[in-house]
């Protein structure tokens, strides 16, 4: 790939303060490579809400459209009703794009505090759902406000849509070493989506007769991500316990300042959206506190989706090598205190260091 042009969603809170660091690290990758790099930014989030009661026009869609890829910081501020921005903007673009796969992979790299006594060797990624489930916006309330109000949300699994997940899942799984898949659902009570989900795991299971399958309830996956995390390679799943598993997947190893996503349209149709999956964090935005990390970990998922396999694992080599600074750091009893620049500039540092 010659070129690569971006559009920029820096977004609320720490948004603008990540998403220059994350720049800066690609800016340094493409130029090893010789790829062109256009950037052009967006100003759509709180402030423009504020300003204009506007969240995402129709123009900004078909602007944004014309991207080969999306680079998104955060979305949400106290200012605004919660909920307004996330759903009018972030799910949004997830829908209008076709996002249905929702992409975050955990590592845990050497050394990285975690919560866990015995983390041992995480390596995972779940590939959630991105477009239907409980997110599709599909439900209503009757007698609202009343004692008698009754309230639904209603989950949409569709075929379509949850073959394709799985297929992409299965796919992940086979490139991985140890080809191992774990359909995450609530199969035995949700028992329409849920047998939808089983059977389709089951059918293109034996499409891919070398990948082992196995089937876990969505509580359960929430006590073995914390009692033996080693136990997972890829998960599938849907929206909203993709939702409720990646963050705790982030907590598992070393938080979500770590924590990538790529909101991915494999065919290409659309313009695929990488962003940190933590939030804006309003209550350290500007103090320079927050850590850039996941921003720059996302744009390794978007060089490798976009083709660009040298620039990412350069990217990934770099955060793996501030990682070891970081825990050698702690270890000697000084841990690294770092402003969002300052991390960003040491991971792009470990990055010429390595060529
Ligand atoms: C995420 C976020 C969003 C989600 C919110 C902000 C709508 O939590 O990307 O995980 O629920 O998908
Ligand atoms: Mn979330």
């Amino acid at each position: 790939r010659a070129s690569i042009n971006l559009a920029v969603i820096a977004g609320d809170g720490i948004g603008p303060e990540i998403v220059p660091e994350g720049l800066k690290v690609l800016r340094a990758a493409l130029a090893e490579s010789g790829t062109e790099l256009s950037v052009t930014p967006y100003s759509i989030g709180a402030q423009r809400y504020l300003d204009t009661g506007e969240t995402l026009s129709t123009a900004d869609l078909e602007a944004l459209a014309g991207h080969d890829a999306l680079l998104l910081g955060a979305i949400g501020d106290p200012r605004v009703p919660a909920g307004i921005l996330e759903r009018e903007i972030l799910l949004r673009l997830r829908f209008a794009f076709d996002h249905y796969v929702n992409l975050r992979p955990s590592v845990l790299y050497p050394g990285v505090p975690t919560p866990l006594a015995e983390p041992g060797n995480i390596d995972l990624v779940v590939v959630r759902e991105g477009t239907e489930g409980l997110y599709s916006g599909n439900g209503g309330s009757v007698h609202r406000g009343m004692p008698t109000e009754v309230a639904t949300e209603v989950s949409v699994n569709t075929a379509h849509g949850t073959e394709r997940l799985v297929r992409y899942a299965f796919e992940l799984a086979a490139s991985r070493p140890r080809r191992h898949l774990t359909l995450v659902h609530k199969t035995n009570v949700l028992v329409h989506a849920g047998g939808l989900w089983q059977r389709t795991v089951d059918r293109l299971a034996a499409e891919y007769p070398d990948i082992n399958v196995d089937y876990c309830n969505v509580d359960a996956a929430t006590i073995y991500l914390v009692t033996d995390p080693q136990r997972f390679d890829v998960i599938v799943t849907d929206n909203l316990f993709g939702d409720i598993l990646t963050d705790e997947a982030g907590a598992v190893s070393g938080g979500v300042g770590l924590a990538a996503s790529g909101n991915i349209n494999p065919e290409g149709d659309f313009p695929s959206m990488f962003e940190p999956i933590h939030g804006s964090a309003p209550d350290i935005a500007g103090t320079g506190k927050a850590d850039p990390t996941a921003t720059i970990a996302s744009v390794a998922l978007m060089l490798r989706h976009l083709g660009l396999a040298g620039p990412a694992a350069r990217i990934e080599a770099a955060i793996r090598a501030d990682m070891e600074a970081r825990a050698e750091a702690s270890a000697r009893g000084v841990p690294l205190r770092r402003t969002t620049t300052q991390i960003g500039d040491a991971i792009l540092a470990a990055m010429e260091d390595n060529r």
